[in-house]
């Protein structure tokens, strides 16, 4: 399961393991687009800065106009040209952008003026950033990008539908934190497979784990896939291979997005893994905290303020008082 990734980080044995992007300091020619850069790097959209000239006239044999728009986006195949509000400089790169659609229908160029910046990460599907669930300020850090675990998740996908080659499985999911992972893990898989989910809970105050909400199918003789969001201490996952073990599955194993593998405490297989994070808590993605934040499209680290105040900083829907449910 050991590969290396395209852009130089190297898995450890099972999966790549969480690492800050390097970019390399650039030479900006003006500071709107180190501002850019830097916007993009927070958000880990990953970027390339004036990658490509595009000749737009000839005289005889001459280029003599080129445009090579600021930047390349290569994970939304997007050229991007930034602007001020000046209506001389506007008018002449709306020019250049008519002249390079014309001459290059395939490529895909944007200008967008300086400070607009979150009008863009709607169009990579980041809407949800601006909404009252998630004020930026409350972002440490973008761990994984949704492009990163979109490339991922198929990743997986392709794996276990190797491993599976010839039969079918039974995904079982733990709710509720798993709702995005299986359903895009579920479409990367190409094996027949049912799909069922239960889910565990805390008695309030206590330390005993109970299945809340357990599974509809029969999975005696079935090969069946958990698929859990997070291991943490593995206390949870534990608890749940349990209680299927007992139903005498025909094999059973374990894919999980997201490994804190520091923060063990119970030895667990994890057959599959998508990525190894720190210690942090972490959210987005199905992950929350009091119930928030699960349909950011990016898992992010909250800053510390943001969960160690006893209130949620939103308020959260309600949940039921007596029992916390565990995900
Ligand atoms: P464990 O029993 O300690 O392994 O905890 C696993 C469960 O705790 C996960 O399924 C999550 O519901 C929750 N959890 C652990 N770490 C995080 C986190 O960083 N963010 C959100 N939920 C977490
Ligand atoms: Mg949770």
């Amino acid at each position: 399961m050991a590969k290396s990734l395209e852009d130089g980080r190297v898995d450890n044995e099972r999966s790549p393991a969480f690492r800050p992007l390097a970019n390399p300091e650039h030479p900006f020619a003006h500071p709107a687009e180190h501002e850019f850069a830097a916007f993009l790097d927070f958000y880990r959209i990953r970027w390339q800065y004036e990658p490509t000239s595009f000749p737009l006239r000839w005289e005889d044999d001459r280029v003599v106009e080129m445009f090579a728009p600021d930047f390349y986006l290569p994970e939304q195949d997007l050229y991007v040209e930034l602007t001020t509000m000046k209506q001389s400089l506007v008018t002449r790169k709306n020019r250049k952008m008519r002249e390079l659609r014309d001459l290059y229908p395939d490529v895909n160029i944007v200008l967008i003026y300086r400070k607009n910046y979150h009008e863009l990460l709607s169009r990579f599907g980041y809407g949800a950033v601006d909404i009252t669930s998630l004020r930026p300020d409350q972002i440490e850090r973008v761990l994984l990008s949704a492009a990163e675990i979109e490339a991922r998740v198929k990743d997986l996908g392709r794996e276990v539908s190797r491993d599976y080659a010839g039969s079918s499985i039974v995904l079982v999911g733990v709710l509720k934190g798993i709702t995005f992972f299986l359903a895009d893990l579920a479409r990367a898989i190409s094996r027949p497979l049912a799909i069922d989910y239960l889910q565990i809970s805390h008695d309030a105050g206590q330390d005993v784990v109970h299945i809340s909400k357990d599974l509809d199918l029969e999975i005696t003789g079935q090969h069946v896939l958990l698929v859990e969001d997070i291991v943490n201490t593995g206390v949870s996952m534990d608890f749940v291979l349990r209680s299927l073990r007992e139903r005498n599955p025909a094999s059973l194993r374990v894919c999980a997005l997201l490994d804190k593998a520091e923060r063990r405490l119970v030895p667990l297989d994890v057959d599959y893994v998508g990525f190894t994070i720190p210690n942090e808590f972490v959210v987005g993605y199905g992950l929350d905290y009091h119930e928030l934040y699960r349909n950011l499209p990016f898992v992010c680290v909250l800053k510390r303020e943001v969960y160690e105040s006893d209130q949620p900083v939103v308020d959260a829907p309600h949940t039921a008082a007596t029992q916390s449910e565990h995900r």
